[in-house]
């Protein structure tokens, strides 16, 4: 079985590149050139030079020595949290900017929901000197206002996405446009791996950092680089196809992949894309997607804005579809509990989303001896407000 895309840029049904006629120079600029770039070896020293010093890269795998009495395995967190920026975006900008200064891009743009991809790329922009425009859903704005403050210190133009939900599929689709009226001079840096082939092949070969340390600091740590468990949560799906990358083709290490079910996978609000979606197109790519019977787009929901979204990258959607990786689902309070305890347990306050994944924990059962690897994929610091409401702190 095939896991990785093909050179037509599927996963077996799933991605292409379903795009308005008017992106087509753009996209196609992007996949003749995306390789030979990524794999020349000035470029190959830099974005590792930059990983190291400017991210603080590699991140530690922390063995939460608590979490493991409680949940009896032992977890590893790796701690995305504590890249420069607090998630693992900024891997995925480090990659997209020298791209971008190779093409001989001046301006970018990026959707965010979170606000750490927006955060992220103002970030590189300014290490750069480049101009940046982010887009960001009227909802995000608010309930993620650190961040906003943060990408504008940094110098980034965000403007806000009033259409749909006014969460991240409305962003996108504004950058989308953004993007068809300035095909020359910018570059679209897409924070997940969803979007048009290439994309969700670029975004996850930048984010397979995670797992090619994850594989080295397992071996110290415990003699074996292979893990019974990986999980990690899925909003497009660019940190869980990090932490998966380089396990995927060991068919022994089981893969978790964690959605938001919101207020529940069936009370009309939730975010849970495996178990509400259908195959279709959503952001240039053949996925799946949460759609009414005509087709049209669902509205989701979740407490994170980074996993408020209505699809899952294509390789999300092949892994789904062949079982390779399992899918499931966690609520609102689930999510907002797990976070409290592992910041009470570990004293690590974790971002919304990644306190998905770690909710999982509570639903599996050990017997004492597997080593289980949940991504962190961010810090919760522009969670506070959310964290304060619900627990009354
Ligand atoms: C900390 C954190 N984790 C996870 C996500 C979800 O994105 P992805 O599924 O692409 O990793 C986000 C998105 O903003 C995020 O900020």
């Amino acid at each position: 079985m095939n896991y990785f895309v093909n050179e037509k840029g599927y996963y077996g049904d799933f991605g292409g590149a379903y795009i308005p006629e008017m992106l087509y120079p753009n996209v196609e600029e992007l996949r003749q050139n995306y390789l030979k770039i990524i794999n020349d070896a000035d470029f190959q020293k830099e974005f590792h030079a930059l990983l190291k010093d400017y991210v603080g890269r590699p991140s530690p795998l922390y063995l939460a020595k608590r979490l493991s009495k409680k949940y009896n395995a032992n977890i590893f967190l790796k701690r995305e949290d504590l890249n420069h920026t607090g998630a693992h975006k900024i891997n995925n900008t480090i990659g997209q900017i020298l791209l971008a200064e190779k093409l001989g891009k001046k301006r970018i743009i990026a959707e965010t929901g979170a606000g750490q991809h927006g955060v992220a790329t103002a970030t590189v922009c300014a290490l750069r000197g480049l101009e940046c425009v982010i887009y960001m859903g009227e909802v995000d704005i608010k309930r993620q206002a650190p961040n906003v403050a943060r990408m504008k210190m940094l110098g980034a133009t965000v403007i806000s996405a009033v259409s749909g939900s006014k969460t991240l599929k409305d962003a996108t689709n504004e950058a989308m446009r953004d993007w068809i009226n300035n095909p020359v001079d910018t570059h679209y840096i897409i924070g997940s791996v969803v979007g048009p082939h290439p994309y969700p092949d670029m975004v996850s070969i930048f984010q397979s950092v995670i797992s090619e340390e994850t594989k080295k600091q397992l071996l110290e740590q415990t003699g074996s680089d292979q893990p019974d468990y990986v999980l990690a949560c899925v909003g497009g799906g660019s940190n869980a196809m990090g932490m998966f990358y380089h396990f995927i083709d060991d068919e022994k290490v089981k893969l978790i992949a964690i959605e938001a079910a919101g207020k529940g996978v069936s009370s009309g609000f939730s975010a849970a894309t495996t178990f509400l979606g259908k195959e279709g197109v959503l952001h240039g790519s053949r996925s799946i997607v949460m759609q009414t019977a005509d087709g049209q787009v669902v509205e989701p929901h979740s407490v994170s804005a980074g996993l408020d979204y209505p699809g899952i990258g294509p390789q999300h959607a092949h892994l789904f579809k062949t079982i390779r990786a399992e899918y499931v689902s966690i609520t609102d309070d689930e999510s907002l509990d797990a976070g409290l305890l592992c910041t009470q347990m570990e004293g690590i306050i974790p971002a919304i989303e990644s306190a998905h994944a770690l909710a999982y924990l509570e639903k599996m059962k050990f017997t004492g001896n597997e080593n289980v690897v949940v991504c962190l994929s961010g810090r919760g610091d522009k969670d506070m407000e959310t964290y304060i409401t619900h627990f009354g702190l």
